[in-house]
């Protein structure tokens, strides 16, 4: 078995792109993985897998020798036979695991790099033992769930009740049923032509919002005076223009940091909490929105969500995959939104780093078909009713 994890680990590191590197690992009991845990890490009791890291602080090490692996067996058998996994692949899961450690991996502060390992060594597995592993890959894909908070856009019931300029669907209404609906935020965008939301909506969602409330504008004066007296919990600085649908493009950051920052600052100064800023997934546009004071930054999904066949849309995933990445380092909190539907989420829920969606036209949308059926019913009642 031994010498099985040993060939499979050689493997592993050149899977890693680091076929010059060697360790050691070792197969023992629980009775000796608890003098370990005690010995060196201070904690009772057997444990799976301990790893000695031959690190040296935070560099790795410079010789090849990356340090040793204890894997305890009776614990392996006991956990595989508890998750129902081959013995042979949870060991092997435990051995990866180890090696991930040894190269500087780390998981129990949770957060971004705990799911970024537990991410890695279901691929490295994967990779390692593509039959009979399925399971325990599964397992490990699904360890370090991330929750993540889903903010609701009620801007577009405004929209159909501006259709007929009445005062229903009301948007304030929506936003109640979206927060016992289990939304994390409500978001409203005040456009200069009030083509939607009005004034009157925001001052009194900011009564109303038990979650919190999110005002998106642009950046002028008229908003910052706005957004200074209403006070949002979360300002999203989005550009505008009269013609467009929608919000086309991100904020263009780069090349206007300053102008940014000095709203950023305002927007602060006066009591809003959080400032963010919806740009696209460029790396160059993050680095310049690291000089603006911001805290967050949403990023565009507009071009993924628009993308045209298989390929283009893969593209455009790996451009989100790599900006959250950039912008989590960049010490932002990562939000993504635009275009976002039942039938586009999944893959970008599935990057770690984000941790809020904005969605709004797709739930909407959604909401009118589902009560569809519910609102004839009533309309009904009440003409059957009425009639002599
Ligand atoms: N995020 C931002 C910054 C937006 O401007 C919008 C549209 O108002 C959204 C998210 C929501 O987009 P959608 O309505 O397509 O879900």
């Amino acid at each position: 078995m031994k010498k099985y994890l040993q060939k499979k680990l050689s493997e592993a590191l050149e899977i890693l792109g680091l076929p010059e590197k060697t360790l050691e690992i070792y197969l023992v009991d629980d009775k000796t993985i608890a003098g370990i845990n005690r010995q060196y890490l201070g904690r009772s009791g057997p444990t799976n897998v301990i790893s000695f890291s031959y690190w040296e602080g935070r560099r790795p090490p410079r010789s090849p020798f990356l340090g040793e692996i204890f894997i305890s067996q009776d614990t392996a058998r006991r956990e595989a036979e508890s998750y129902g996994f081959p013995y042979q692949a949870y060991l092997l899961a435990l051995a990866v695991h180890g090696l991930l450690h040894l190269l500087g991996h780390e998981h129990e502060r949770g957060g971004v790099a705990a799911a970024r390992m537990a991410a890695l060594e279901a691929q490295v597995l994967e990779k390692l033992a593509p039959r009979g592993h399925k399971k325990v890959v599964k397992f490990l894909q699904r360890r370090e769930y991330m929750p993540a908070k889903l903010a609701v856009n009620v801007d577009h019931v405004a929209t159909v009740r501006e259709a007929r300029k009445v005062h229903y669907p009301d948007p304030v209404h929506a936003a109640v049923l979206a927060e016992l609906g289990g939304a994390h935020g409500i978001v409203v965008h005040l456009r200069g032509d009030r083509r939607h939301i009005q004034e009157r909506d925001v001052r009194l969602l900011r009564e109303i919002v038990k979650t919190k409330l999110v005002l998106e504008m642009a950046a002028t004066e008229e908003m910052i005076q706005f957004a200074l007296e209403v006070r949002p919990d979360q300002v999203t600085l989005v550009p505008e223009k009269r013609t467009e649908i929608t919000t086309e493009g991100g904020l263009a950051v780069k090349g206007h940091t300053k102008k940014v920052a000095q709203v950023v600052e305002r927007l602060k100064e006066g009591g809003i909490l959080k400032v963010s800023l919806f740009i696209n997934p460029d790396p160059e546009e993050l680095k310049a929105a690291a000089r603006t004071g911001a805290d967050v930054v949403e990023l565009h999904t507009g071009h993924y969500a628009e993308a045209r066949g298989e390929e283009e849309r893969e593209k455009e995933l790996a451009r989100l995959e790599e900006a959250a990445r950039v912008a989590r380092d960049l010490g932002f909190e990562v939000h993504a939104g635009h275009g976002l539907s039942y039938e586009n989420i999944e893959p970008v829920a599935a990057i770690p780093e984000i941790i809020e969606f904005s969605i709004g036209h797709a739930i909407v949308g959604r909401a009118l078909l589902v009560g569809m059926a519910e609102a004839v019913r009533e309309m009904l009642r009440l003409i059957e009713k009425a009639r002599p």
